[in-house]
C-alpha cells in the first residue's frame, strides 16, 4: 500500500498551483509554509511520486507542469458540501481494497464519515466473495466509516439508500435513467454501472460501525472491461458518451449520500421509500431471487421499510432481506 498524500504535499501543491507561470524558490515554500527545507523538498519528492510533473531549476525552484487526474484528498475536500462524509479524506494511488483498510481504520477507532478513496485497487471486494475489478484512472473507489446507531438488522437499508444515492447523482450529473437493482446494484439501460458493498462489525443488537463500500465505472470505455464482464458491466462514460469528472462525482454523491444517510439515521427507511421504488428497476417484474440454497420466483411487488424486497408467489407473499436477482 502506498501511503496516503502527506499534508505537507498539499500545502506545497496549493501554492504551485497558484503560481504556475512562475517558479518558486524552495526558501519561498519554506518560508510561506513555516516549514523547514527539507520538508519542502520532502513534499516535492512525494508529489512526483504521485506523477505530478514539476520542473525544478538551480537559482530558480520549482514550477508545476502537469497534474494527473488524481481524486487528492485536499481537492475533495475544497470541493465538498457536507458536514460529516469525507471530512477526513484518506485518498491513495493504490490500495488492496478500500472496504478492507476502511475495517481497519474503523477498528482503530477513526471517526464517523470518514472517507478512503484509491485510484486503483488490486483486491478490490464485491458481493457474494467476489472479485470487484478496479484498474486506475477509471472509476470511483471508495469506502465510508459509519457509525449509525441502529440494530444489524436494519443495515441492509443503507445499503439502498446508498445506491438510491448513486442513481439520484448519476441522474443530475448527465441525465441519464439510473436506476437501483436491488438491493445494492446501479444499473444504467440495465447494465452494471456500480455497486455497494456493505461489511459490517456489529453485536446481536447493536451495530459497531460500517463499511459502505462504493465502486463505480466512470471513465471505462468498452475496451477496459475484460470480456467476461463486458456483457453485463457498462460505464457513465459509455453511456453519456462524455468524460465525466471524478471528483465532481464524488463530492455530489457524497453531498446526496449524507442527506439520505442524515435521515435514514432518524427516521429509518420509510421517507425514502417512494424514491426507492421509483429508482427500482425491479418492481413489477418477474424476478428470481437465490439466497443460499433457496430460490424464490414470483413478481417483484414493493420494497419495505426494513428495504425487504416483497415478491408475490404463487403461494403467496414471500419477504426477502437479501439475495441475487434475475429478472425473468
Ligand atoms: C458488488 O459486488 O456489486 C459490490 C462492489 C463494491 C465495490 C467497492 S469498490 C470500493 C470498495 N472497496 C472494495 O473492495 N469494494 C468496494
Amino acid at each position: 500500500m502506498k501511503r496516503s498524500m502527506q499534508a505537507a504535499g498539499e500545502e506545497v501543491l496549493s501554492l504551485l498551483q497558484k503560481k504556475r507561470r512562475t517558479f518558486l524558490s524552495t526558501k519561498e515554500i519554506s518560508e510561506k509554509l513555516r516549514v523547514h527545507p527539507y520538508v519542502v523538498y520532502q513534499a516535492i519528492k512525494e508529489l512526483r511520486r504521485w506523477d505530478f510533473e514539476i520542473l525544478s531549476e538551480k537559482g530558480k525552484g520549482y514550477r508545476l507542469l502537469k497534474i494527473p487526474d488524481l481524486i487528492l484528498a485536499g481537492e475533495v475536500k475544497g470541493k465538498l458540501k457536507t458536514k460529516i462524509l469525507g471530512k477526513d479524506v484518506l485518498s491513495y494511488r493504490s490500495v488492496g481494497s478500500t472496504n478492507q483498510l476502511g475495517f481497519r481504520l474503523a477498528e482503530a477507532g477513526a471517526k464517523e464519515g470518514t472517507l478512503i478513496v484509491a485510484d486503483e485497487q488490486t483486491k478490490g471486494r464485491g458481493r457474494m466473495g467476489r472479485n470487484w475489478y478496479s484498474p486506475p484512472g477509471l472509476g470511483l473507489w471508495m469506502s465510508l466509516i459509519l457509525r449509525p446507531n441502529i440494530p444489524p438488522f436494519k443495515a441492509p437499508g443503507l445499503s439502498i439508500c446508498a445506491g438510491l444515492a448513486l442513481a439520484q447523482t448519476i441522474r443530475k450529473l448527465t441525465g441519464l435513467d439510473a436506476k437501483v437493482k436491488w438491493p445494492n446494484d446501479c444499473l444504467i439501460n440495465g447494465l452494471k454501472v456500480g455497486g455497494i458493498l456493505l461489511e459490517l462489525s456489529a453485536e446481536l443488537d447493536r451495530t459497531n460501525f460500517v463499511i459502505a463500500g462504493i465502486g463505480v465505472n466512470v471513465n471505462h470505455l468498452p475496451k477496459d472491461f475484460p470480456r467476461k464482464l463486458s456483457a453485463r458491466a457498462t460505464s457513465v462514460r459509455i453511456e453519456w458518451g462524455e468524460e465525466v469528472s471524478r471528483v465532481k462525482l464524488l463530492t455530489s454523491f457524497l453531498r446526496r449520500f449524507e442527506s439520505v444517510y442524515l435521515d435514514f439515521k432518524k427516521n429509518g427507511l420509510s421517507p425514502q421509500r417512494q424514491l426507492i421504488k421509483k429508482f427500482s428497476s425491479l418492481l413489477g417484474r418477474s424476478v428470481t431471487v437465490k439466497f443460499g440454497r433457496e430460490k424464490v420466483e414470483g413478481l417483484a411487488q414493493d420494497i419495505d421499510d426494513d428495504g425487504s424486497l416483497v415478491i408475490r408467489t404463487a403461494r403467496g407473499e414471500k419477504v426477502v432481506r437479501a439475495g441475487e436477482v434475475t429478472v425473468v
